[in-house]
């Protein structure tokens, strides 16, 4: 059986920007740092949690046109029940000009990704963002989570 990360890759071009989901061009360093430095949702991840989130993700590289990857978005799927759209980001000198729409389209245009039954994602501030794409607040009647908020800091 392929796993995720033997499928042929996904790409998307625009104006000389490419999002792409082929793992040999993903700046892992780039991600990590973002993430480990500036996400507010992941301050202080560890490298190892970090790999293992990426290892088991279909992961979407957004790249400007001379190459250099500029943007990120992870999705943790079993390709049929459920999804959940997570680490997403432009880096701020790219920002305001339709990639992080561009992204989040081409994430939910993905060929492996149609047909499921729940989209899930947590957000502070992008709601508006992500309204545009059919998502809405989770009912707190049904919906639960068990969270250890912690956890991407300490090492296992
Ligand atoms: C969120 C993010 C990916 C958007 O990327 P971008 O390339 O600037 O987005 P776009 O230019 O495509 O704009 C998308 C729309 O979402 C809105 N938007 C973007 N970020 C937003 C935010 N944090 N809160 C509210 N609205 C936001 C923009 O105003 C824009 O709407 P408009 O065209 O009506 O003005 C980018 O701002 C980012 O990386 N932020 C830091 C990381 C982050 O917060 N990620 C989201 C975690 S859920």
């Amino acid at each position: 059986m392929k796993t995720a990360a033997t499928h042929a890759p996904f790409e998307a071009r625009k104006d000389g920007f490419t999002i792409s989901t082929d793992p040999a061009r993903l700046d892992r360093d780039l991600v990590f740092r973002f993430l480990h430095e500036e996400s507010y949702w992941s301050a202080g991840i560890t490298r190892s949690f970090f790999e293992r989130a990426l290892d088991a993700g279909v992961n979407f590289g957004l790249y400007e046109p001379g190459g250099a990857q500029i943007g990120f978005a992870r999705v943790a799927t079993d390709f049929a029940t459920l999804a959940h759209l997570a680490d997403v980001f432009v880096l701020p000198g790219h920002r305001g000009q339709g990639l992080g729409r561009w992204l989040v389209a081409t994430v939910l245009a993905h060929p492996r990704l149609q047909g499921l039954r729940r989209w899930t994602l947590t957000t502070d501030d992008a709601h508006a963002l992500y309204s545009e794409f059919g998502f809405v607040a989770a009912d707190p009647a049904t919906q639960m989570q068990r969270l250890d908020a912690d956890a991407h800091k300490r090492e296992v």
